[in-house]
């Protein structure tokens, strides 16, 4: 019965940690593509070649649901995949709707006509890939109205994560928030719409400021996976092994991620 979590590297182990919370009981298999991160710099064309690849994987470990971890695969290639790749026995599903139904107050499945919500001033940080999307923009227009939204792209700071260097990831993370300051001075809410960006949440919250409430994707998710599978409950896969694979070298990548997750965690090689 195990679900499958992807992302391009490190940060989907945020929403892997908030889903292993959520559903103890539930055999998760994480699949790091590592050996390609970050991204957020590719094509489109890119992205979904190589998250299909990765969603192949985690079928071939027993997972018919997997979770894109990423935002960038999410807003890149995931509407692709599932209108022209993927069998009527699997699914996959992203990251971004459950983020913008908390912040719309929506529960799952309200498609009512777009309305006004509390929130009018909102900051997205997202990789380069993700903003030139507009996919936030777009499920967010299917909600709300009259919500100002001002996207950052942030470059550099997966690749500083996937490095292992916090003092970069913090440095370029004052910068991107600066410059969003400038256009946009006040916003209400900032989204961390990558899955690498909670590993540097406190970073995001000291330059934003503490009248800022920063939305990140990791609780919210697992809440959605949870709903999901108790509607669905036949996707839960033949799986029933927990593990955590990537396509990088399995040593350097336990320890990247023991360092950012502050606890011990093991790759082994897909
Ligand atoms: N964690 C991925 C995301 O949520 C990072 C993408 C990348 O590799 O650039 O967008």
């Amino acid at each position: 019965m195990a679900v499958g979590v992807f992302d391009s590297g490190l940060g989907g182990l945020t929403v892997h940690q908030a889903i292993a919370a959520r559903l103890p009981d539930l055999p998760l298999v994480y699949l790091g593509d590592n050996a390609n991160a970050p991204y957020g710099v590719r094509t489109a064309d890119d992205i979904f070649h190589l998250t299909c690849r990765g969603v192949e994987r985690l079928w071939a470990e027993g997972c018919d649901l997997v979770i894109l971890a990423c935002n960038t695969a999410s807003a890149a290639a995931l509407r692709r995949i599932q209108e022209t790749w993927l069998p009527e026995d699997k699914r996959v599903l992203g990251v971004f709707v459950p983020m913008i139904e908390a912040l719309t107050e929506r529960r799952w499945g309200d498609n009512s006509p777009p309305r006004e919500v509390a929130v009018k001033h909102v900051a997205l940080f997202a990789t380069p890939a993700t903003v030139a999307s507009r996919a936030f923009q777009r499920e967010l227009a299917f909600r709300a109205v009259g919500v100002d939204v001002e996207a950052q792209p942030c470059a550099g700071i997966v690749d500083a994560i996937e490095l292992g260097d916090e003092i970069l990831a913090e440095a370029l993370v004052t910068s991107h928030v600066e410059s969003l300051l400038r256009r946009m001075p006040h916003p209400q809410a900032a989204i961390l719409g990558c899955t690498h960006y909670p590993l540097m949440e406190a970073a995001f919250q000291r330059a934003l400021g503490e009248n800022v409430t920063v939305y990140s994707q990791a609780g919210l998710v697992a809440e959605s996976l949870a709903d999901y599978l108790r509607r669905r409950p036949e996707f839960l896969g033949e799986g029933r092994e927990s593990k955590y694979l990537t396509t990088g070298d399995p040593v350097r990548v336990s320890g990247k991620a023991t360092q950012f997750m502050r606890r011990p965690i093991r790759f082994e090689a897909a």
